[in-house]
């Protein structure tokens, strides 16, 4: 589809709409445009656009209107086209063609592509743009740089990413596959951009339910049924689960057994279940105070618990390859002893009010307000997130805060980014205002369309699903390689691709939409995989390998000539060009499956190069060094979007 381009050509800093999909953006960044004669020389598709623009300004004395420039929908017809001619004229209440007219006689492409006559309009008012043959090549050479297009920041920006966000005492499960993969692959754009990004691993460490587990724990450790220092998560999230239950009073049986009638014997197991589940719950309170005044003996089980959780954590994201860390980790339980002053603060600044006992903060356009503090004095889920938008504005430096957390957290963010802004934490030191986005993604379902577990309806943990992923990679490369491969590589490889391809289907996705999980389809070598990607690039380096073995100087192809002639070589050429751009949009929208869709389409564009364009066996050797030249240009890109991503990478398959 075609989209206007404004908005994405200042490659310093990132703008965005306000009705963004599936995120909520609350203040536009007061940060000045960065001029257009930044316009990259290499985006044929920016240039053409600010050639349209003028073309209509010129023509119709219409300012900055929506040149409406995309890639051509038929390659047969030109390279890219302007639609702008059918608003235009539905707002001028002419006949669109009449106004395309006007356009393409008005249109300055300079050297870029072939000038625009009556001939390139289509249709009811499509134009049609074809690049001259040999402005690809420049547009190339331009491209060829380090920094493939997406130049530093004149001023880096500070971005607080909230990835990962897991819960003590209980195992890693799919729903944490997006936190970290999706949000390590968002900062990761900003990082690549120059920008500072910082993550956040906001850990559930604290409150009632951690409490409960806590004195399970010690209890049990206390009766010599458990080592502490041997604790496993599976045992912790065991003892989590119990203690749930047994501080769950179940009322409503004892109601239904009063209603009905079903006799003493029944009433009296009810009421003793619900008299122990009170016991347990009021002594799992005594806990939580305990733990808030540093008990040691408490602290100290607490802590043995955050110790096994974490271990597991980070041992799981580095095998995921992303960069969540000790030091990126801020738990609830860090923020404990700001909340009392950050409520007092909103309280006698006249923020919150109070309602029903409760302490609220009202944010305009939300009915539900943002609960702070309820009747028994205790804090929330929603005290903790503000003073995180504090310590992240006023201590981290952020001046854009990313939440990549699950959509159904929907409300709970906009009552928290209403309540930041309104209580004045998100004001920065230059006057301006930190933006607060929640980059939300959707739910994973399995084959069923429900939300994924195991047949039982356990949650399926992230580790044994990486396992999954990564035998069945195995076998796949043994499929395909038969006995030619050695063992190391095949298990080395099979880790890489496993990883690559479970990462790979999460962020291939539209963030904001469910998706449902298979094996199958996200190991398969074919289609839009994550091996397919690691494969295409694979298969450029044995190209590199044969030309080098075959006595071509490669290195000379780094700065060959290009010619781009054949009808594969221009559109590898083009979405190459297409890159930056494409990235910007990862960074503007939050939204990697962008890049993860412009890397396929690039890989297949480089496939058919391959397939039609010989380069090992190319005619000359003029040709030879510029269809290597392009293939290592494509490898470059492909290495840097892959790596953006967060995928592993491997060089021989
Ligand atoms: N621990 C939370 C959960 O499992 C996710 C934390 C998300 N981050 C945040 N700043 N609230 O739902």
């Amino acid at each position: 589809p075609l989209g206007s381009d404004r908005g994405t050509r200042d490659p310093v800093r990132i703008h965005t709409p306000s009705s963004g999909h599936g995120r909520t953006r609350l203040a536009m960044s007061t940060q000045p445009r960065e001029p257009t004669s930044h316009v990259p020389a290499f985006d044929p598709e920016t240039r053409v656009a600010d050639a349209i623009r003028d073309a209509i300004a010129r023509a119709f004395e219409i300012e900055n209107a929506d040149p409406i420039v995309g890639p051509a929908r038929n390659p047969k017809f030109g390279d890219f086209q302007s639609n702008a001619a059918m608003p235009l004229g539905k707002r001028l209440g002419k006949n669109p063609r009449e106004g395309a007219t006007a356009i393409v006689e008005h249109t300055d492409l300079g050297d870029l592509a072939e000038p625009l006559t009556e001939a390139s309009i289509a249709g009811p008012g499509f134009i049609n743009i074809t690049l001259k043959p040999d402005a690809l090549s420049g547009l190339l050479d331009a491209l060829d740089t380090p920094d493939l297009g997406l130049p530093a920041p004149s001023a880096p920006e500070t971005v607080v990413v909230d990835v990962c966000g897991v819960n003590l005492a209980k195992q890693m499960h799919v729903g944490h596959l997006r936190s970290n993969v999706i949000g390590d692959a968002i900062a990761r754009t900003f990082e690549r951009f120059g920008h500072n990004a910082i993550r956040q691993n906001h850990v559930g460490d604290w409150g009632l339910p951690i409490a409960m587990v806590t004195r399970k724990v010690k209890l049990e450790a206390e009766a010599g049924r458990l080592d502490l220092d041997a604790l496993d998560l599976a045992t912790l999230n065991r003892l989590y689960k119990n203690a749930q239950l047994e501080c769950a009073a179940d009322r409503r049986g004892r109601a239904a057994v009063r209603k009905f009638d079903l006799g003493p014997k029944a009433a009296a197991e009810l009421e003793e279940q619900v008299a122990s589940a009170e016991d347990e719950l009021a002594a799992a309170k005594q806990t939580l105070v305990k733990l808030q005044g540093h008990d040691p003996e408490v602290e100290a089980v607490w802590r043995r618990i955050e110790r096994t959780t974490m271990e597991v954590c980070l041992a799981v994201c580095a095998r995921l390859n992303t960069r969540v860390t000790d030091e990126a980790s801020a738990g609830e339980s860090s923020y404990a002893g700001e909340l009392a002053g950050l409520v007092e603060d909103l309280e006698t600044r006249g923020i919150a009010e109070e309602s029903d006992g409760a302490l609220v903060v009202r944010v305009e356009g939300i009915k539900e307000p943002c609960l702070i503090r309820k009747g028994d004095g205790g804090f929330l889920y929603a005290t903790t997130d503000l003073a995180a938008i504090r310590r992240r504005v006023e201590q981290l430096g952020g001046e854009r805060l990313v939440y990549c957390v699950d959509a159904r957290q929907g409300l709970h963010f906009r009552q928290v980014f209403g309540a930041a802004h309104k209580a004045g934490y998100t004001a920065l030191p230059n006057g301006g205002t930190a933006t607060l986005e929640h980059a939300a993604f959707g739910t994973v379902l399995g084959e069923d369309g429900k939300p994924f577990k195991t047949r039982s309806g356990e949650n399926v943990t992230l580790d044994s699903l990486l396992d999954e992923a990564v035998n069945r990679a195995e076998s796949a490369i043994r499929e395909r390689v038969g006995d030619g491969a050695t063992e190391r590589d095949v298990r080395t490889n099979a880790e890489a691709i496993g990883i690559a391809a479970i990462k790979y289907a999460d962020l291939q996705t539209e963030r904001s939409k469910d998706y449902v999980f298979s094996f199958d389809r996200m190991v398969s070598f074919e289609g839009n995989t994550g091996p397919y990607l690691l494969y295409a690039r694979a298969r450029i380096n044995s190209m590199f390998e044969k030309a080098a073995a075959r006595g071509i100087d490669v290195g000379a192809a780094e700065s060959a000539p290009l010619q781009i002639e054949a009808d594969e070589e221009k559109s590898l050429a083009l979405l190459l060009l297409r890159t930056p751009r494409v990235s910007r949009g990862v960074a503007e929208s939050l939204e990697p499956h962008r890049l993860c869709a412009h890397l396929y389409d690039l890989a297949v564009a480089f496939s058919r190069f391959y397939d039609k364009c010989p380069v090992v066996g190319a005619d000359d050797d003029a040709t030879r060094l510029s269809r290597l030249r392009l293939a290592g240009l494509t490898r470059r890109v492909l290495t840097d979007g892959l790596e953006t991503l967060g995928l592993p990478l491997v060089e021989r398959m």
